[in-house]
């Protein structure tokens, strides 16, 4: 082992690392104190944002001079701050609910479970179980649904923020009288894009019956889109609703062992009539783009939740195979890790 001084590039790396809890807690401080808000698009001085804020400017302008060194707002000269683009789409009327990518890094669930990563690396144990007494999914949906809230709200942006939903929409393609069902869709994100880009489509959102009532409010009765969709409460690893043309599971196959998703294609084959499209939109292992640490990261803490993994395209064909589905072919997705894998009932 050499003794001279590591690289100034690892050195700094060491530190950034070591610090990241802090990064994540300046970024939701900022958000708590509506910081992104009170700044809007001018800049504007530390006492003024200070007053805006009700904050010690002293401390208000170390905490932006921190957030700026992270690329969360820059100095703008005489004493000013403004926006950079990451600061302001943490804005609350920024479109993509960016601050909630952050409240879910933040919040307490993950912070705990992250804990015994070791331990669940040493024994491949889930840890998550351990922690909270029941599985990722029942605590979001039964035990804590404050959390849960905080959980599907960073689902919707994921959709738009890191699998680039415009391009999974064009993509996905829908010819008029098409019904597509997300199954386990969220709060009706995609399907809400997919309604909209194909007027002569409709829709069905398969969910669990306790996230059924958050749904967007363009899906519920009174919304925009209520006559072209149908809101199911169901759980797909028991049975898949018929009459779909589209099948579609975006970032689902993931949360599960293979037994599982098989179990939950072979319910879909049973239900679809002959020529169905079964669309599993999900993250490759190894794939080749920007968002890679960001999914590797998911697939470690598939060990701690317990169950899940990334897959293949070869693990996917085998599922798609045991479920007695035909595979049709893989197409990556622009701007995403995920891709879009095809099968058909035959
Ligand atoms: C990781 S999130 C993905 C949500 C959405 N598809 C997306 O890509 O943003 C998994 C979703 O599956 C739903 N879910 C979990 N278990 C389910 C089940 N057994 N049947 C139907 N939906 C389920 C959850 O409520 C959650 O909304």
């Amino acid at each position: 082992m050499t003794t001279e001084l590591p690289s100034l590039e690892a050195r700094v790396k060491l530190y950034q690392i070591g610090q990241g809890f802090a990064a994540l807690q300046f970024v939701q401080a900022a958000i708590d104190l509506k910081l992104p808000d009170a700044l809007g698009d001018e800049p504007r001085g530390i006492d003024e944002l200070a007053a805006a804020v009700g904050a010690d400017p002293d401390a208000l302008g170390r905490l932006l001079r921190a957030l700026s060194c992270i690329g969360f707002f820059a100095e703008a000269g005489n004493g000013k701050f403004q926006h950079t683009e990451l600061s302001s789409i943490i804005r609350s009327d920024a479109p993509w609910g960016a601050a909630d990518v952050i409240r879910f890094g933040w919040m307490h669930v993950p912070m705990t479970v992250l804990e015994h990563t070791a331990e669940a690396v040493r024994t491949g144990e889930a840890a998550f179980p351990k922690v909270f007494g029941t599985n990722a999914q029942s605590y979001f949906v039964n035990d804590d649904p404050d959390a849960g809230a905080i959980f599907n709200r960073a689902m919707t942006a994921n959709t738009l923020l890191l699998n680039n939903s415009p391009a999974l929409v064009e993509a996905l393609k829908l010819p008029p009288g098409e019904t597509v069902m997300d199954v386990g869709g969220g709060h009706g994100q995609l399907l809400v894009q997919l309604l909209e880009r194909y007027p002569a489509a409709t829709g069905v959102l398969l969910e669990l019956a306790q996230i059924v009532p958050g749904v967007d409010e363009r899906l519920r009765a009174g919304g925009s889109l209520a006559d072209r969709v149908e809101l199911v409460a169901g759980d797909c690893r028991e049975s898949v609703p018929g009459g779909a043309n589209t099948y579609l599971y975006k970032h689902m196959m993931y949360m599960w062992d293979d037994d599982t998703v098989a179990q939950i294609l072979r319910n879909t084959a049973e239900a679809a009539d002959s020529g169905s499209r079964v669309v599993v939109v999900d993250m490759l292992l190894g794939a080749d783009s920007p968002f890679e640490a960001v999914c590797t990261a998911v697939d470690l803490l598939m060990v701690l939740m317990g169950g899940g993994k990334r897959r293949s395209v070869q693990d996917f064909t085998a599922l798609f195979e045991k479920a007695g589905l035909r595979y049709q072919g893989v197409t990556s997705i622009e701007g995403d890790q995920s891709v879009l894998l095809t099968a058909v009932v035959p």
